[in-house]
């Protein structure tokens, strides 16, 4: 629990949200609560004064008398006393408290302005002003007023106690905003974590629907997406592997078979020399065979490197030629080469060389003789565009999206004569993307087949 996301958003939160508010009302409280006393204060202070502004017209005993009256109907006390600090008329009963606070003050200071005589009022059961009696500039007396702080108290505690009822109410609001808050950002964290656990307990099938744009929605999504991907992953892993165990099955059955007659007593010389050849030829397919994959492994772990430089396409190309030519002829079949003298590619020679052995090769097996295979190199503006078309068999529409996948022959018997494994278009398609470029085969069954290489000229030029 309390290692919980939403735990852990929502404590942080909390904390944050209390100092916060705890700064807020403690200022305001005080605020409140030091303004009222102020104003209580300033309001004892201005009876005061006004008191001896009277007196100070008229110090006599009928006024003294009518201070008296006046402040007896009234909440608060007032003293006066002559200018010794002796009480000359007071208008309720004089506290103890009261009587420390008249004998406290200096007499002998020549004070002329009112002021506050004592403040501490959640201390003392009165808070007191003192104005002095000036009459030509001789001091002849003083006006003490007293309020009860009870009431100051009161306020001061009405105002604590809505304080404290409003701040409840605050922690409790934040306290639930926090909750569904945390709940809203955790839930659905939730909800991926436990997909990605059925995930890794090989269920491959996780669905997490959420409407949300924001980038929680983004995570469950691409979640999806991965899973989508893995399960995608694995079937084509399956399927994969299950035709390399039969690929690599075949040639073994074949050498295992003619080695089992060889050991036959009743065999002549020749037959030996013949199966022989026969075994000879399947573990070459077989050692091609796991060349290629250990290669398209490589691919696939990006482990793969081309190292690129210019290379004159033409130089290139006739060199190519040069060696599959006799193959060619030995079926009669003819090859034209139709490549411009300037045309540079920054590629990597050897990879290039091995995606046009192979497209030829294909283009020579699926031919019959006295048929043309041509291979044409072009410019288009930043593109070079090699193109290669034979006047073979073709490849049936159904069979052209798949073309490109590993293992994938047409017709299975007929190419396993000619040796290949079909993986030869899927290496080559590797190889061209890894330059950035794109590979595409058209064909018509029984017209030919066309297969275009573009390619960036790259180079300097990029
Ligand atoms: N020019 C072509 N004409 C007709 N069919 C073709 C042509 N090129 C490729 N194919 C078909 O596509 C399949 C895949 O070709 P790919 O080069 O990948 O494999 P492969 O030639 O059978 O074996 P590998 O190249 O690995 O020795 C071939 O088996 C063949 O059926
Ligand atoms: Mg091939």
């Amino acid at each position: 629990m309390l290692t919980k996301l939403s735990f852990k958003i929502g404590f942080l939160f909390f904390i944050f949200i209390l100092i916060i508010e705890s700064l807020l009302f403690f200022v305001l409280y005080t605020n409140i609560a030091n303004g009222r006393i102020e104003d209580v204060l300033d309001d004892l202070l201005a009876r005061a004064n006004t008191h001896s502004e009277v007196l100070e017209m008229n110090f006599n005993e009928s006024t003294l008398e009518h201070v008296g009256i006046m402040e007896s109907a009234s909440d608060f006390v007032v003293v006066v006393t002559d200018e010794e600090g002796k009480v000359i008329n007071h208008s309720d009963t004089i506290q103890q408290e009261m009587r420390q606070v008249v004998e406290a003050i200096d007499y002998n200071s020549n004070q002329t302005e009112g002021r506050i005589v004592e403040d501490r009022w959640d201390d003392k059961q009165y808070i007191a002003a003192e104005s002095p009696v000036n009459i030509g500039g001789e001091q002849r007396g003083h006006v003490f007023m007293f309020a009860d702080t009870g009431n100051v108290k009161k306020n001061v505690n009405q105002l604590s106690n809505q304080f404290i009822v409003i701040a409840l109410l605050t922690v409790g609001l934040t306290i639930i905003t926090i909750f569904i808050l945390s709940r809203f950002i955790t839930h659905p964290v939730i909800k991926m974590k436990e997909a990605t656990e059925q995930l890794s307990l090989g269920e491959n099938q996780v669905e997490l629907h959420t409407n949300r744009k924001d980038e929680l929605g983004e995570l469950a999504e691409s979640i999806t997406k991965l899973a989508n991907e893995l399960d995608q992953l694995k079937t084509a892993r399956n399927e994969f592997l299950a035709s390399i165990s039969h690929e690599l099955r075949t040639p073994l059955t074949y050498i295992k078979g003619y080695a089992d007659i060889i050991n036959r007593q009743d065999i002549t010389e020749s037959e030996v020399k013949e199966y022989t050849a026969i075994i000879r030829e399947e573990s070459e397919h077989l050692s091609i065979l796991i060349r290629n994959l250990f290669e398209l492994a490589k691919m696939d772990r990006n482990r793969f490197t081309i190292h690129r430089e210019e290379v004159s396409l033409r130089k290139l190309i006739y060199s190519i030629a040069n060696r599959i030519k006799p193959a060619f002829s030995e079926k009669n079949i003819a090859f034209s080469i139709n490549c411009p003298e300037n045309i540079v590619a920054f590629v990597d020679p050897e990879r290039f060389e091995q995606v046009l052995v192979n497209i030829l090769d294909n283009a020579k097996k699926h031919s019959s003789e006295g048929s043309n295979v041509q291979l044409e190199v072009s410019q288009m503006g930043e593109e070079v565009i090699v193109t290669t078309t034979d006047e073979g068999e073709g490849i049936p529409e159904k069979d052209l999206p798949y073309i490109f996948d590993r293992l994938y022959r047409v017709e299975k018997s007929r190419s396993r004569e000619s040796g290949g494994s079909g993986l030869g278009l899927t290496i080559a398609k590797e190889i061209i993307e890894t330059h950035g470029g794109q590979i595409e085969i058209t064909s018509e069954p029984g017209e030919g087949t066309i297969v275009v290489i573009r390619l960036l000229r790259g180079g300097n030029n990029e």
